[in-house]
């Protein structure tokens, strides 16, 4: 089919697919999933590969622009972000306004809406070259909102870190950085750090990415689209799912480490209980994401010499559904989420940090696919419904309703 053939189309025929199971919105060709196989790749290049050998950097440039960068185009698009990464003073000021118990995906969104007033050229963007300067801006100035986020909850001072560092070793820096303490890296953290931002780069038409191109659809600026699109992601049934999934697995701990008690709980219909960070709309056999996650939780604990036993609660449970045909069933298994929290717990993230995280990572994800969705001409996001309310009735005065 013709895709664009069928864009004048609005006859009376309406289809209904609640949450869009088997709805296309769009044609892309950014990220290529089979959730059937397994198979994830971004741009053709496949996942395995990428968080192995690439560079965040190189992966955010190669979903937004379509091929792995060449060296030279790799340094004049650090040198961009680089330019970029100042913030205009006024906004320490609000993030000094936030209460320490703010929720950060909370603070984060409000930050990333709140840019739009400090650079009001980046609203109203329809040519390449103007899309090119707010991208640069935005994945300038967002790690650093990051890292204030974390360290406004944290009593620490909002400093800025040294874009000439790599990208993720300077995130690192910016995050914790103590003051009047000389900086020094961390070669695990970094690596591992730079395995689950690739891994997290970008995933098709999911909750948070489709919110980013319907919301950019109506041509609201891209710093705006990003903020609809971290607000999507915060909730448990997506990206949320990380913090929820620690803190679950903390529960059980606590609870003597009962998993068959917790399994019962899941797979009971009237408990709301679900076992978070199990379970995907496309995977029906593994979630790639999850199986070099899990391996590099083993690695990085081991090499930073952390012992945690909720790791020995995750893989029973993880051990127990693979054996109940409850999952089975239902297909399903561990997602990204699963592991991704036990990591960033043993790099010393605050758990409530975990999908800002995640929200840095898909980052170039939801911009690769705003651009794309703008230089498609894409129509506004408009779906239909079915009425089900009540038909015509007359107006009645209030004091006789
Ligand atoms: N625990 C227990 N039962 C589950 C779980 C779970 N984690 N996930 C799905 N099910 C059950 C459902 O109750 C349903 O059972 P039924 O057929 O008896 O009614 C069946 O499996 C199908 O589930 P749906 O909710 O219809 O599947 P859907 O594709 O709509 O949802 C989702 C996918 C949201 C990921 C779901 O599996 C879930 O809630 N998982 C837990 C939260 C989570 O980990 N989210 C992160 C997803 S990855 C990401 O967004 C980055």
């Amino acid at each position: 089919i013709d895709i664009k053939s069928l864009r004048g189309v609005t006859d009376s025929v309406i289809t209904i697919d609640p949450g869009f199971k088997n709805t296309g919105s769009c044609e892309s060709a950014i990220t290529f999933l089979d959730g059937e196989k397994g198979i994830l790749r971004y741009r053709g290049y496949p996942i395995e590969q990428l968080a192995e050998q690439a560079t965040f950097l190189e992966v955010s440039y190669a979903l937004i622009f379509g091929d792995l960068p060449t060296t030279d185009q790799l340094k004049k698009f650090k040198q961009d972000i680089c330019d970029q990464s100042i913030l205009d003073e006024d906004v320490r000021k609000i993030v000094e306004a936030f209460p320490k118990s703010a929720h950060p995906m909370g603070v984060i969104s409000s930050l990333t809406s709140a840019l739009t007033a400090f650079n009001p050229s980046s609203v109203n963007v329809n040519s390449e070259e103007d899309m090119y300067k707010a991208i640069v801006k935005i994945l300038g100035k967002f790690p650093v909102l990051v890292a204030w986020t974390m360290r406004k909850k944290q009593g620490l001072p909002l400093d800025y870190g040294d874009c000439n560092l790599g990208y993720v070793e300077n995130m690192y820096k910016m995050m914790f950085k103590q003051p009047n303490k000389e900086f020094v890296t961390n070669d695990i953290v970094v690596e591992a750090l730079n395995k689950l931002l690739i891994l997290h780069a970008d995933h098709e038409q999911n909750c948070s990415t489709s919110t980013v191109r319907i919301a950019g659809s109506s041509h609201a600026g891209l710093f705006a689209s990003l903020s609809a699109g971290i607000s999507a992601l915060w909730g448990p049934l997506h990206g949320g799912a990380n913090q929820a999934v620690l803190e679950m697995l903390e529960a059980i701990k606590a609870d003597g480490g009962d998993t068959k008690k917790y399994m019962a709980k899941a797979k009971d219909k009237d408990d709301p209980f679900r076992l978070m960070g199990f379970g995907h709309r496309v995977y029906k056999n593994f979630d790639p994401r999850a199986k070099i996650i899990k391996k590099a939780a083993d690695e990085v604990l081991n090499d930073l010499g952390v012992e945690d036993p909720i790791l020995a609660i995750a893989k029973g449970l993880e051990q127990e559904a693979l054996n109940d045909p409850y999952f089975v069933d239902r297909k399903l298994y561990p997602n990204v989420d699963f592991y991704s929290g036990i990591i960033y717990r043993a790099m010393g993230i605050p758990v409530e940090m975990f999908t800002v995280m995640f929200a840095l990572g898909r980052l170039p994800g939801w911009i690769a696919q705003w651009r794309e969705m703008r230089l498609n001409k894409e129509p506004i996001g408009r779906p239909r419904q079915i009425y089900v309310g009540k038909t015509t009735r007359d107006f009645v005065d209030i004091d006789k309703r």
